[in-house]
């Protein structure tokens, strides 16, 4: 698997050709600014859920590529009144097949309202399972006790995590979730991008290794390889 940052929490992730695409928020992010959205490439767009930080590309992203976008229902109603047409709405605990491997939607702890107020259901993560490897893409999401049960369902090989504290889970709570994921190799997400979620990078990356796991930060525009 090649995952490339995009900035903030969205990454792409190739897995055996295929290119799946999490929470496409880049041409507002000053950070990302020498990303080329034009040329950021999708089979797939995962969203989250439906605030403006985790969708503001999704919809010219999807047009271009005309990448199947997997959403709550809610995002999908939106997305589809924005002209974007292949979509596949899901709902927490489901699960689809696809040709890459499967993808799980699960809890997060968060709101989902859309850029324009409407109502964007429940947030999610995301866990996906492939003949390369799995891995879970949390989302925005509080630390949870559900996410033992992430751990119980699947070997996870690496997760995404946020990091940045105040809307999401900060570095400590994101140490706890790898123990309840099971799990200690993490790219970090969510941190950085707004002054809200600042963090000290070095003190994070000390936190981690102290409590005996990996955390990566990628830099922008970054690919590496997992596996
Ligand atoms: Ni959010
Ligand atoms: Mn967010």
């Amino acid at each position: 698997m090649n995952i490339t940052y995009y900035g903030h929490s969205c990454f792409g992730v190739e897995i055996n050709g295929r290119n799946l695409l999490f929470d496409p928020f880049i041409s507002p992010n000053e950070l990302a600014k020498n990303i080329d959205v034009e040329t950021v490439p999708a089979d797939y767009i995962l969203i989250s859920h439906g605030h403006e930080d985790h969708i503001a590309d999704a919809v010219k992203i999807a047009k271009r590529t005309n990448a199947r976008v997997l959403c709550s229902y809610e995002v999908y109603l939106w997305l589809a009144k924005q002209g974007v047409e292949n979509i596949h709405p899901m709902n927490i605990g489901g699960k689809i097949k696809l040709d890459f491997g499967n993808v799980k939607a699960v809890l997060a702890v968060h709101s989902s309202g859309l850029p324009d107020g409407s109502y964007g259901g429940n947030p999610m993560g995301f866990v996906i399972e492939s003949a390369h490897g799995n891995f879970y893409y949390a989302g925005d999401t509080a630390l949870t006790y559900d996410m033992k049960l992430i751990g119980e369902y699947r070997q996870i090989d690496f997760a995404f995590l946020p990091i940045g504290d105040n809307f999401t889970m900060g570095v400590d709570n994101a140490i706890i979730a790898c123990d309840f994921i099971n799990c200690d190799d993490i790219i970090g997400m969510h941190y950085d991008t707004f002054a809200f979620i600042k963090i000290d990078q070095a003190e994070a990356r000390h936190k981690f290794e102290r409590a005996g796991k990996e955390l990566t930060l990628m830099t922008i525009g970054e690919t590496i390889n997992k596996k």
